[in-house]
Protein backbone atom coordinates (compact mmCIF):
# COMPACT_ATOMS: atom_id res chain seq x y z
CA UNK A 1 0.00 0.00 0.00
CA UNK A 2 1.65 3.28 -0.35
CA UNK A 3 0.30 6.12 0.93
CA UNK A 4 2.84 8.52 0.21
CA UNK A 5 1.36 10.73 -1.92
CA UNK A 6 -1.56 11.16 0.75
CA UNK A 7 -1.74 14.91 1.56
CA UNK A 8 -1.93 15.62 5.28
CA UNK A 9 -5.54 17.16 5.26
CA UNK A 10 -6.92 14.33 4.32
CA UNK A 11 -5.16 12.16 6.49
CA UNK A 12 -8.07 11.29 9.05
CA UNK A 13 -10.36 10.40 6.50
CA UNK A 14 -7.64 8.56 4.45
CA UNK A 15 -6.95 6.73 8.08
CA UNK A 16 -10.22 5.50 8.55
CA UNK A 17 -10.60 4.57 4.91
CA UNK A 18 -8.23 2.23 4.94
CA UNK A 19 -8.09 1.11 8.63
CA UNK A 20 -11.42 1.34 9.07
CA UNK A 21 -11.95 0.89 13.08
CA UNK A 22 -8.13 0.65 13.08
CA UNK A 23 -7.45 4.28 11.48
CA UNK A 24 -6.09 7.11 13.36
CA UNK A 25 -9.74 8.11 15.06
CA UNK A 26 -10.13 4.27 16.32
CA UNK A 27 -6.63 4.45 18.15
CA UNK A 28 -7.30 7.59 19.69
CA UNK A 29 -10.82 6.51 20.62
CA UNK A 30 -9.65 3.17 22.32
CA UNK A 31 -7.46 4.98 24.58
CA UNK A 32 -8.53 4.86 28.70
CA UNK A 33 -11.39 7.27 29.22
CA UNK A 34 -8.92 9.37 31.23
CA UNK A 35 -6.29 9.95 28.97
CA UNK A 36 -6.68 12.74 26.58
CA UNK A 37 -5.40 11.35 23.10
CA UNK A 38 -4.27 13.11 19.59
CA UNK A 39 -2.68 11.82 16.53
CA UNK A 40 -0.41 14.13 14.52
CA UNK A 41 1.31 13.94 11.38
CA UNK A 42 5.38 14.67 11.40
CA UNK A 43 4.49 18.26 9.96
CA UNK A 44 2.58 18.78 13.23
CA UNK A 45 -1.32 18.56 12.10
CA UNK A 46 -3.76 17.17 13.91
CA UNK A 47 -5.38 14.18 12.14
CA UNK A 48 -7.62 12.91 14.98
CA UNK A 49 -8.35 13.10 18.99
CA UNK A 50 -10.63 11.30 21.51
CA UNK A 51 -13.13 13.20 23.32
CA UNK A 52 -10.94 13.30 26.48
CA UNK A 53 -8.69 15.78 24.65
CA UNK A 54 -11.84 17.52 22.69
CA UNK A 55 -12.94 18.28 26.22
CA UNK A 56 -9.54 19.16 27.75
CA UNK A 57 -8.49 21.84 25.11
CA UNK A 58 -12.27 23.06 24.36
CA UNK A 59 -12.22 22.75 20.55
CA UNK A 60 -14.66 20.67 18.50
CA UNK A 61 -13.74 18.51 15.99
CA UNK A 62 -14.15 20.14 13.20
CA UNK A 63 -12.25 23.01 14.06
CA UNK A 64 -9.23 21.19 16.05
CA UNK A 65 -8.87 18.19 12.81
CA UNK A 66 -5.98 20.11 10.39
CA UNK A 67 -4.69 22.88 13.42
CA UNK A 68 -1.35 22.72 14.03
CA UNK A 69 -0.32 21.46 16.79
CA UNK A 70 2.03 23.89 18.35
CA UNK A 71 -1.83 26.00 18.57
CA UNK A 72 -2.28 24.30 20.81
CA UNK A 73 0.58 24.90 23.21
CA UNK A 74 0.96 27.55 25.23
CA UNK A 75 3.69 30.29 23.88
CA UNK A 76 6.04 30.02 26.39
CA UNK A 77 6.55 26.84 25.37
CA UNK A 78 6.71 26.41 21.72
CA UNK A 79 10.17 26.70 21.23
CA UNK A 80 11.28 24.59 23.91
CA UNK A 81 8.66 22.03 22.31
CA UNK A 82 9.90 22.40 18.94
CA UNK A 83 13.45 21.60 20.29
CA UNK A 84 12.39 18.29 22.01
CA UNK A 85 13.52 15.06 20.48
CA UNK A 86 10.09 13.16 20.21
CA UNK A 87 11.64 9.82 19.87
CA UNK A 88 13.95 9.89 22.55
CA UNK A 89 11.45 10.91 25.38
CA UNK A 90 9.29 8.51 27.34
CA UNK A 91 7.07 11.64 29.01
CA UNK A 92 7.37 15.37 29.41
CA UNK A 93 5.49 18.46 30.82
CA UNK A 94 3.86 20.96 29.01
CA UNK A 95 1.28 23.50 29.21
CA UNK A 96 -1.73 23.44 26.77
CA UNK A 97 -3.49 26.39 25.84
CA UNK A 98 -7.13 26.11 25.41
CA UNK A 99 -9.74 27.68 23.04
CA UNK A 100 -10.67 29.85 26.06
CA UNK A 101 -6.91 31.00 26.31
CA UNK A 102 -6.91 28.47 29.71
CA UNK A 103 -3.72 27.02 30.49
CA UNK A 104 -3.77 23.53 31.82
CA UNK A 105 -0.49 21.76 33.33
CA UNK A 106 -0.46 18.14 31.20
CA UNK A 107 1.93 15.29 31.72
CA UNK A 108 2.52 13.65 27.73
CA UNK A 109 3.41 10.49 26.93
CA UNK A 110 4.20 10.38 23.05
CA UNK A 111 4.73 7.78 20.98
CA UNK A 112 5.61 7.02 17.45
CA UNK A 113 3.48 4.20 14.82
CA UNK A 114 3.87 3.88 11.12
CA UNK A 115 1.46 3.06 8.74
CA UNK A 116 2.69 1.64 6.01
CA UNK A 117 6.20 3.74 5.19
CA UNK A 118 4.51 7.02 6.93
CA UNK A 119 5.46 7.85 10.76
CA UNK A 120 2.96 9.50 12.92
CA UNK A 121 2.87 10.82 16.21
CA UNK A 122 0.44 9.25 19.06
CA UNK A 123 0.45 11.57 21.97
CA UNK A 124 -1.77 10.27 25.59
CA UNK A 125 -2.13 13.42 28.05
CA UNK A 126 -3.14 13.52 31.73
CA UNK A 127 -4.42 16.77 32.61
CA UNK A 128 -2.25 17.68 35.82
CA UNK A 129 -3.70 21.17 36.54
CA UNK A 130 -5.72 20.14 39.82
CA UNK A 131 -2.89 17.84 41.14
CA UNK A 132 -0.11 20.69 40.18
CA UNK A 133 -2.27 23.28 42.24
CA UNK A 134 -2.53 20.83 44.97
CA UNK A 135 1.01 20.25 45.22
CA UNK A 136 1.46 24.09 45.12
CA UNK A 137 -0.99 24.94 48.28
CA UNK A 138 0.66 21.63 50.14
CA UNK A 139 4.47 23.26 50.05
CA UNK A 140 3.10 26.79 50.65
CA UNK A 141 1.85 24.95 53.64
CA UNK A 142 4.63 23.08 54.50
CA UNK A 143 6.56 26.79 53.76
CA UNK A 144 4.43 28.44 56.02
CA UNK A 145 4.94 25.93 59.12
CA UNK A 146 8.67 26.22 58.82
CA UNK A 147 8.60 29.77 58.63
CA UNK A 148 8.79 29.68 62.52
CA UNK A 149 11.71 27.37 62.31
CA UNK A 150 13.57 29.83 59.69
CA UNK A 151 12.75 32.85 62.16
CA UNK A 152 13.97 31.27 65.14
CA UNK A 153 17.04 30.73 63.70
CA UNK A 154 17.57 34.22 61.78
CA UNK A 155 16.53 35.68 65.43
CA UNK A 156 19.69 34.03 66.82
CA UNK A 157 22.09 35.47 63.41
CA UNK A 158 21.69 38.40 62.07
CA UNK A 159 23.99 37.08 59.27
CA UNK A 160 21.57 33.69 58.10
CA UNK A 161 18.97 36.70 58.03
CA UNK A 162 17.43 36.19 54.51
CA UNK A 163 20.51 33.76 53.66
CA UNK A 164 18.08 31.04 52.90
CA UNK A 165 15.42 32.43 51.09
CA UNK A 166 18.06 33.64 48.83
CA UNK A 167 19.35 30.98 48.62
CA UNK A 168 16.25 29.16 47.58
CA UNK A 169 15.55 31.97 44.88
CA UNK A 170 19.08 31.20 43.52
CA UNK A 171 18.25 26.89 43.49
CA UNK A 172 15.25 27.57 41.79
CA UNK A 173 16.44 29.48 38.99
CA UNK A 174 19.03 26.97 38.52
CA UNK A 175 16.80 24.04 38.40
CA UNK A 176 14.57 25.83 36.24
CA UNK A 177 17.26 26.73 33.91
CA UNK A 178 18.05 23.33 34.05
CA UNK A 179 14.97 21.57 32.51
CA UNK A 180 14.28 19.59 35.78
CA UNK A 181 10.11 18.67 36.85
CA UNK A 182 8.19 20.58 38.67
CA UNK A 183 8.49 17.97 41.17
CA UNK A 184 12.17 18.31 41.22
CA UNK A 185 11.86 22.03 41.18
CA UNK A 186 9.44 21.59 44.68
CA UNK A 187 11.70 19.69 46.29
CA UNK A 188 14.76 22.00 45.45
CA UNK A 189 12.73 25.26 46.32
CA UNK A 190 11.45 23.77 50.43
CA UNK A 191 14.90 22.11 50.70
CA UNK A 192 17.23 25.17 49.98
CA UNK A 193 14.46 27.30 52.14
CA UNK A 194 14.92 24.70 55.77
CA UNK A 195 18.83 23.85 54.30
CA UNK A 196 20.33 25.46 57.44
CA UNK A 197 17.85 25.00 59.96
CA UNK A 198 20.21 22.54 61.90
CA UNK A 199 22.27 25.64 62.42
CA UNK A 200 19.86 26.24 65.49
CA UNK A 201 22.04 23.89 67.52
CA UNK A 202 25.33 25.65 66.96
CA UNK A 203 26.02 28.24 70.24
CA UNK A 204 25.10 31.29 69.30
CA UNK A 205 29.38 32.78 70.01
CA UNK A 206 30.34 30.20 67.03
CA UNK A 207 27.90 31.19 64.80
CA UNK A 208 28.88 35.63 65.15
CA UNK A 209 32.64 35.12 65.76
CA UNK A 210 34.06 37.48 64.25
CA UNK A 211 37.16 35.53 63.10
CA UNK A 212 38.29 32.29 61.84
CA UNK A 213 36.78 28.84 63.58
CA UNK A 214 38.83 26.82 65.63
CA UNK A 215 38.75 22.94 64.77
CA UNK A 216 35.93 22.14 67.51
CA UNK A 217 34.64 25.28 66.74
CA UNK A 218 34.10 24.08 62.70
CA UNK A 219 32.83 20.33 64.05
CA UNK A 220 30.09 21.71 66.17
CA UNK A 221 29.05 24.05 62.92
CA UNK A 222 29.54 20.65 60.95
CA UNK A 223 26.99 18.84 62.76
CA UNK A 224 24.31 21.15 61.64
CA UNK A 225 23.32 19.46 58.47
CA UNK A 226 22.49 16.41 60.10
CA UNK A 227 20.70 18.08 62.75
CA UNK A 228 18.75 19.62 60.47
CA UNK A 229 17.52 16.57 58.80
CA UNK A 230 16.78 14.96 62.54
CA UNK A 231 14.97 17.65 62.89
CA UNK A 232 12.59 17.38 59.67
CA UNK A 233 12.55 13.44 60.12
CA UNK A 234 9.25 13.63 62.24
CA UNK A 235 7.61 15.69 59.73
CA UNK A 236 5.71 14.58 56.74
CA UNK A 237 8.35 16.66 54.23
CA UNK A 238 9.72 14.37 50.95
CA UNK A 239 12.66 12.22 51.44
CA UNK A 240 14.29 14.33 48.77
CA UNK A 241 13.47 17.55 50.73
CA UNK A 242 15.20 16.20 54.08
CA UNK A 243 18.00 14.50 51.71
CA UNK A 244 18.67 18.21 50.19
CA UNK A 245 19.18 19.74 54.30
CA UNK A 246 21.57 16.30 55.07
CA UNK A 247 23.58 16.70 51.93
CA UNK A 248 24.13 20.22 50.85
CA UNK A 249 27.83 20.39 51.95
CA UNK A 250 28.49 17.10 50.26
CA UNK A 251 31.60 17.78 47.47
CA UNK A 252 31.38 16.35 43.80
CA UNK A 253 35.27 15.33 44.43
CA UNK A 254 33.81 13.68 47.81
CA UNK A 255 35.94 16.23 49.98
CA UNK A 256 32.06 17.20 51.91
CA UNK A 257 30.59 16.07 54.78
CA UNK A 258 28.78 14.83 56.45
CA UNK A 259 29.59 11.29 54.34
CA UNK A 260 31.80 12.06 51.62
CA UNK A 261 29.78 11.27 49.05
CA UNK A 262 30.81 11.82 45.32
CA UNK A 263 29.61 12.54 41.95
CA UNK A 264 26.41 11.02 41.29
CA UNK A 265 25.66 9.72 44.24
CA UNK A 266 24.86 13.21 45.56
CA UNK A 267 20.96 13.99 44.40
CA UNK A 268 20.87 16.28 42.12
CA UNK A 269 18.22 18.22 43.86
CA UNK A 270 21.33 18.53 46.76
CA UNK A 271 23.70 19.76 44.19
CA UNK A 272 21.56 22.30 43.24
CA UNK A 273 21.51 23.81 46.58
CA UNK A 274 24.64 23.58 47.15
CA UNK A 275 26.16 25.90 44.42
CA UNK A 276 23.40 28.49 45.65
CA UNK A 277 24.32 27.93 48.79
CA UNK A 278 27.90 28.93 48.18
CA UNK A 279 27.17 31.57 45.94
CA UNK A 280 25.16 33.41 48.61
CA UNK A 281 27.70 32.63 50.49
CA UNK A 282 30.11 33.95 49.08
CA UNK A 283 28.48 36.82 47.81
CA UNK A 284 27.10 37.89 51.30
CA UNK A 285 28.65 39.46 54.21
CA UNK A 286 30.14 38.07 56.77
CA UNK A 287 31.45 38.96 60.19
CA UNK A 288 35.02 38.70 59.43
CA UNK A 289 34.89 40.20 55.87
CA UNK A 290 33.64 41.96 52.94
CA UNK A 291 30.82 41.03 50.47
CA UNK A 292 31.74 39.97 47.13
CA UNK A 293 29.95 40.40 43.85
CA UNK A 294 28.11 37.56 42.27
CA UNK A 295 30.60 37.60 39.57
CA UNK A 296 33.67 37.62 42.12
CA UNK A 297 31.55 34.73 43.80
CA UNK A 298 31.48 32.41 40.80
CA UNK A 299 35.28 32.77 40.12
CA UNK A 300 36.42 31.96 43.44
CA UNK A 301 33.64 28.53 42.87
CA UNK A 302 35.02 28.04 39.27
CA UNK A 303 38.54 27.76 41.47
CA UNK A 304 37.06 24.56 43.36
CA UNK A 305 35.52 23.77 40.59
CA UNK A 306 36.01 20.33 41.59
CA UNK A 307 33.45 20.61 44.67
CA UNK A 308 30.40 21.34 42.56
CA UNK A 309 28.96 19.15 39.61
CA UNK A 310 29.68 21.18 36.51
CA UNK A 311 26.32 21.65 34.79
CA UNK A 312 24.93 22.75 37.99
CA UNK A 313 28.16 25.65 38.14
CA UNK A 314 27.73 26.61 34.38
CA UNK A 315 24.42 27.26 35.09
CA UNK A 316 24.78 29.21 37.81
CA UNK A 317 27.67 31.02 35.91
CA UNK A 318 24.71 31.81 33.10
CA UNK A 319 22.26 33.39 35.63
CA UNK A 320 25.18 35.39 36.92
CA UNK A 321 26.58 36.29 33.27
CA UNK A 322 22.98 37.11 32.15
CA UNK A 323 22.19 39.21 35.81
CA UNK A 324 19.46 36.93 36.72
CA UNK A 325 20.52 37.15 39.99
CA UNK A 326 20.72 41.12 39.54
CA UNK A 327 17.24 41.76 41.80
CA UNK A 328 18.67 39.44 44.33
CA UNK A 329 18.60 41.50 47.84
CA UNK A 330 21.11 41.47 50.40
CA UNK A 331 18.44 43.66 51.93
CA UNK A 332 20.30 42.86 55.92
CA UNK A 333 23.68 43.99 55.29
FE1 LIG B 1 24.78 24.71 55.47
FE1 LIG C 1 23.67 27.89 53.85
Amino acid sequence: MNNMNVPSDGMAQFLSDVYGEEGAQGIVNNLSFLFGGFVVTLEGVVIAANEAFLKLVEYPKEELYGMKVLDLVAPAERADLERLSFDLVDHYELQLMTKSSNLKNVLVAPRIFYFGNRKYRLAEFIDNTELLKLQGAMIENYKSTSMALIHALEYRDPYTKGHMSRTENIAVKIAELMGLDNKTIGSVSLGASLHDIGKISVPIEILTKPCKLESHEWAFIKKHSEVGCQILQETNFDESVKNIVLLHHEHDDGSGYPFGLKGRDIPIEAAIVSVADSLDAIAGIRPYRRAYSFSEAIEKMEKVAHEYQCEVLRAARHLVETDRLAAQAFGDR
